[in-house]
């Protein structure tokens, strides 16, 4: 028994350092590669960016199966948020030039008319352009909502250490127009429906919610701070409302943070880890509100998260449950074959070292009802309560925590073939890369979680102090995109058109009905947004020469489920 005990404790320790060697090794070889990853792919000069104009982000080089010869907001908005990062902490000071290519390149993407709209009907909202800052016109997972909030947020970063420094003409000039276009954006449709960051699911999604609300905090903050007061009080309305509506994500009885409000899946989503990481406050401790790092919430749904990728992937196989494993967007992925990906995996690490940093800021670590299962895996033994950073409590979960965060590092190490390139995913079955090679995000996310690892840490957004309001206004806001098609012979001149009970659809006025297409006759179709989870009447119009024609009672009805898409057919009667 003792020497068992021993043994254990022997392995437990060779394993710990195993990991952590590994992980310092993984990041003294792959830094250098993958910020030189990065630049690559930023036009003009960038060697792998061809035809890129200056400032554009391309997501990977990559120009067939997938093709991601584009330019994405959000990936290029994350991007710049590490680069801003980096220059604003005196880290690399070269790259200022590159960052004002950036501010100029999306202040043109911003006005080039889309299919989601122009820059005043939703263009902003566009999820990818072309690189040559031109409109992709075929057909997409369209509007893309947190992109315009990511943008603000990398903007107001620059802004902020131009203003610093001295340059207030130029923020309030050049800048401003450019960040409050994305602020009003979201201020003005946070509570629409959006597809996801994975541009899938068409709902309410925890992480576009969760940067709006940072994006809107922040921009209220900075926007006070330019004079431009007259914005400040609705910024913030809508900052609260968002952070209410934020907490409805959770799920009380899993013990974790159901991503998007639809999509029928288990809900389990590294959407919500790159929240975590992403709105990341270092002044704001273990608030679970905004779900900081180290809050119970964000730990207890970090191990959801992350077991339900043990035993879906082969290469995770005859890993012990409390070490770390490859992870990927969502178990149920198919996308490119659903593997694990470099920058799910960093950002579990990345989340780690965050709340390291707050617990060691803070001189203590609190384990609640709700994380214990998450603290359990490094001490089966322990119980709630708060641990003194004196502790060796503290200094046994800490350290065990470390070793498991730098784990996640060694497992892309692992499968980060020789020359360091940084693909999207890697083979589920072997860990060969796979999907788009080069891939901007993945050499990002490893230098976030590298800076992480470091104990860097890049400023507040005002998440620290705030208070959940009692009852939320204006959310509750997710819609549906209802298809609604009518089979309806018709004379020539003769129009099918459909009113209702609710305001998208004209509140039953014959008048302002919405015509349909008959782009498909004898089927009349129309694709409204119609609030989720309501009982909706409506009855089709005909109008020809003047006359209307409403169709015989009863009214139809439908329920809206809860986020998506739906499609109704009916006949006219
Ligand atoms: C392409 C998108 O980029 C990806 O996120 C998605 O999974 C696939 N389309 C499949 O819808
Ligand atoms: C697919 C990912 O799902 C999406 O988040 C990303 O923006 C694009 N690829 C481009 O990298």
């Amino acid at each position: 028994m003792r020497f068992t005990l021993l043994t254990s404790l022997v392995g437990l320790v060779v394993g710990a350092y195993a990991q952590s060697s590994a992980a310092d090794a993984y990041v003294a070889s792959e830094s250098p590669i993958a910020k030189q990853g990065v630049l690559n792919n930023i036009g003009p000069d960038g060697s792998k960016a061809h035809g890129a104009k200056a400032g554009i982000v391309v997501a990977s080089p990559s120009t067939s199966n997938p093709n991601y010869l584009y330019t994405w907001t959000r990936d290029s908005s994350l991007v710049f948020k590490l680069l801003i990062d980096q220059f604003a902490s005196g880290e690399d000071t070269s790259l200022r030039g590159l960052i004002d290519d950036f501010t100029s390149a999306e202040a043109i993407l911003q006005q080039v008319p889309n299919p989601s709209g122009t820059v005043s009907t939703g263009g902003l909202g566009e999820p990818k352009f072309n690189i040559d800052e031109t409109a992709f016109t075929d057909a997409w997972g369209r509007p893309q909502r947190d992109g315009p909030a990511l943008r603000a947020t990398a903007i107001i970063r620059y802004a902020n250490w131009l203003l610093d420094n001295g340059n207030t003409t130029y923020v309030s000039n050049t800048l401003w127009p450019v960040i409050q276009l994305d602020l009003d954006y979201v201020a003005n449709n946070w509570n629409q429906s959006t597809f996801d960051l994975w541009e899938e699911i068409n709902s309410s999604s925890f992480f576009t919610t969760a940067v709006q609300h940072r994006a809107l905090r922040e921009g209220a903050t900075f926007a006070s701070r330019i004079g431009q007061s007259s914005v400040v009080s609705g910024y913030t309305t809508q900052a609260n409302n968002l952070l209410c509506f934020l907490q409805s994500y959770w799920n009380p009885s899993g013990g974790y943070v159901t991503a998007n409000t639809g999509g029928g899946r288990s809900g389990k989503d590294a959407n919500t880890v790159l929240t975590s990481i992403h709105t990341f406050d270092p002044a704001a401790g273990c608030d679970a509100a905004t779900f900081q790092p180290c809050s119970d919430k964000a730990l207890s749904n970090l191990k959801v998260y992350v077991d339900a990728f043990r035993s879906i992937y082969t290469i995770n196989s005859g890993i012990a449950s409390n070490a770390a494993v490859a992870t990927g967007r969502y178990p149920e992925d198919s996308y490119q074959g659903g593997n694990p990906w470099y920058l799910t995996t960093s950002a579990v690490a990345e989340q780690l070292y965050d709340a390291l940093y707050v617990w060691d800021q803070l001189g203590a670590l609190n384990v609640t009802s709700t994380s214990l299962a998450f603290f359990q895996q490094f001490s089966s033994g322990i119980s709630t309560g708060t641990y003194p950073a004196s502790s060796s409590t503290y200094a046994t979960l800490t350290s065990a925590i470390r070793t498991f965060a730098d784990g996640f590092l060694a497992v892309n190490a692992k499968y980060t073939p020789a020359d360091g390139g940084l693909a999207e995913q890697y083979s589920r079955n072997d860990g060969t890369p796979l999907s788009a090679v080069d891939l901007t995000w993945s050499y990002a996310a490893a230098l976030t979680a590298f800076a992480a690892r470091e104990g860097k840490t890049y400023g507040s957004w005002g998440a620290a102090g705030l208070t959940v309001p009692a009852s939320c206004s204006g959310s509750g806001g997710a819609t549906v995109a209802v298809t609604f098609n009518v089979q309806a012979t018709t004379v020539f001149g003769e129009n099918i058109y459909i009113t209702g009970s609710v305001a998208a659809l004209q509140n039953w006025s014959p008048d302002n009905a919405l015509i349909l297409s008959a782009a498909n006759y004898p089927t009349w179709s129309i694709t409204v947004n119609l609030p989720a989870n309501t009982v909706v009447q409506y009855k089709y119009i005909r109008k020809f020469n003047g006359q209307v024609t409403w169709e015989s009672d009863p009214n139809n009805q439908i329920t809206t489920p809860s986020g998506g898409s739906f499609t109704q057919n009916d006949v006219w009667r």
